[in-house]
């Protein structure tokens, strides 16, 4: 027996001695950053410099109550130990006196982390900025997504900043990575040995992933009608999560061979076929503030990939995920093939195939729809048997927190490396800005009815819940 800790990959992966932040005021920050500072400041988990750059001079009082709001108005000694370690540089990011005083409030201080979460337009130039003031040196870069609008752009876009940071010193996000249920997805196929060998084409006929939310696009019509659902969740949080599905076994928990294994399933993926994607926009969207008269931006897709090795080739792998959806929810369900001989009979209908359902959001857990003998009868009815983590295990950490903190320590396992990015832009591209009008779905549907031949033998109702 071996034990695969392995030695992890150093370089690139300092502790930061302060983290600098830029887009404060954004709503990214106000959302999900702040917050996540706030809760490992209260954990004692983090405690260090954090200089925010804005482009809004709000002094260094108004820099606090701004983070005081951000994390839900408390008072408490973590809120003071966050106050305390607040710096603020306020400039335009175009301004090279910006950065000339962000060196002079970063000096000696130690290796830097600069996480910007401000719009990828401005990616290039706040990282030649940082350059200018030389602070690209003991740095590391992180972004968040967007990272590009397809192939072309998304490469252009890491030129500009590889002129600046080397691959091993960016970061770009992508939150789901550090989602724990994503995470209990490795866990779950690689620390039990009851999945792999029946992890493959010859016992799964098909995998379906289904993210949906009841929500519209709310305040974001000018972001979603320029990206779509293919770009804003497939491109990046579901086609990762197929990679950490389908992947091989990685030699180690190294994080460079679990970024290998991801990319080698991803290179193995078809370009996914115009004809095995359904798109869908919801009644009303087009009233959306911010979204173009007679946009054909998808706010529903039903789509197909397939993967072109050994382990799954022939296996559909069916992605779903929309806006304006009946339910909240992300899950998995893995169809097995049914016995080749049927010996009992399902009652009324014919009897169904085993599932294996991976429930990520709202809880998280795993059911098998296993089936059983009715009793007093001889046909068969479908029994689930379901672990709930969040009961068996405990709360969970949310991803912010764990992006922060991995930011901060620079493991790199839960970010998207470049060549990941690269293959799922590829895997996506064919079906980018299709020429055709989405088809048109009510809000609480589960998009347009078409979308039910993307799966084979239709999508299975997903669970919901463990209770
Ligand atoms: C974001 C998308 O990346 O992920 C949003 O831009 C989506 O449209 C969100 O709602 C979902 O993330 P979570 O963590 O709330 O499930």
């Amino acid at each position: 027996m071996r034990h695969a800790s392995g030695t992890e990959h150093r370089r690139g992966a300092e502790r930061a001695g302060a983290l600098v932040l830029f887009g404060v005021t954004g709503d990214l920050a106000r959302k999900m950053i702040l917050p996540a500072l706030y809760r490992l400041t209260a954990d004692s988990r983090l405690d260090l410099p954090v200089i925010c750059v804005a482009k809004t001079d709000l002094g260094l009082d108004g820099l606090r109550e701004h983070v005081r709001q951000a994390v839900g108005g408390v008072r408490d000694a973590a809120f003071d130990k966050l106050a305390g370690n607040l710096r603020l540089v306020a400039g335009d990011y175009r301004d090279p006196e910006t950065f000339a005083t962000l060196r002079e409030e970063a000096a000696g201080k130690g290796f830097l982390v600069h996480y910007l979460a401000v719009p990828p337009s401005l990616f290039a130039t706040v990282a030649e900025g940082l350059a200018g003031a030389g602070l690209n040196h003991d740095a590391r870069l992180v972004v968040e997504k967007p990272f590009g609008h397809d192939l072309a752009s998304a490469r252009e876009l890491n030129e500009e900043l590889l002129k600046h940071f080397d691959e091993d010193h960016v970061r770009r996000v992508d939150h789901f990575l550090a989602k724990e249920p994503v995470e209990d997805l490795m866990v779950f196929r690689f620390a039990n040995t009851l999945l792999e060998p029946i992890w493959n084409r010859s016992h799964i006929r098909s995998v379906q992933i289904t993210m949906a939310e009841d929500f519209d696009v709310c305040d974001r019509g000018a972001f979603y009608d320029a990206n779509g659902t293919i770009r804003d969740v497939v491109q990046n949080h579901l086609l990762q999560l197929l990679a950490i599905l389908a992947m091989d076994p990685p030699p180690s928990t190294d994080a460079r061979a679990q970024l290998d294994e991801k990319w080698r399933v991803l290179r193995a993926v078809q370009a996914i076929d115009p004809a095995d994607v359904v798109r869908g926009q919801y009644s009303g969207y087009l009233d959306t503030h911010g979204v173009r008269p007679e946009s054909t931006t998808e706010t529903f897709v039903a789509l197909r990939a397939y993967i072109d090795n050994w382990r799954w080739a022939g296996v559909p792998w069916c992605i779903r995920s929309g806006k304006g959806l009946p339910t909240t929810d992300l899950e998995i369900v893995a169809e097995l093939r049914k016995p080749p001989v049927t010996m009992f009979h399902g009652g009324d209908a014919p009897p169904g195939p085993n599932l294996i359902r991976f429930r990520l959001q709202p809880d998280a857990g795993v059911t098998f729809d296993l089936l059983a003998k009715e009793p007093g009868k001889q046909h068969t009815r479908p029994v689930p048997v379901s672990v709930d983590f969040t009961k068996v295990l405990g709360p969970m950490e949310a991803a912010y927190e764990r992006v922060l903190a991995d930011a901060v320590s620079g493991d790199p396992r839960r970010f998207a490396r470049f060549d990941l990015v690269e293959e799922s832009w590829r895997i996506v591209r064919r079906v980018l800005d299709l020429p055709d009008r989405p088809l048109p779905y009510e809000r609480g549907s589960w998009g347009p009815e078409a979308a039910a031949k993307i799966a084979p033998g239709g999508w299975h109702e997903i669970s919901t819940t463990f209770d």
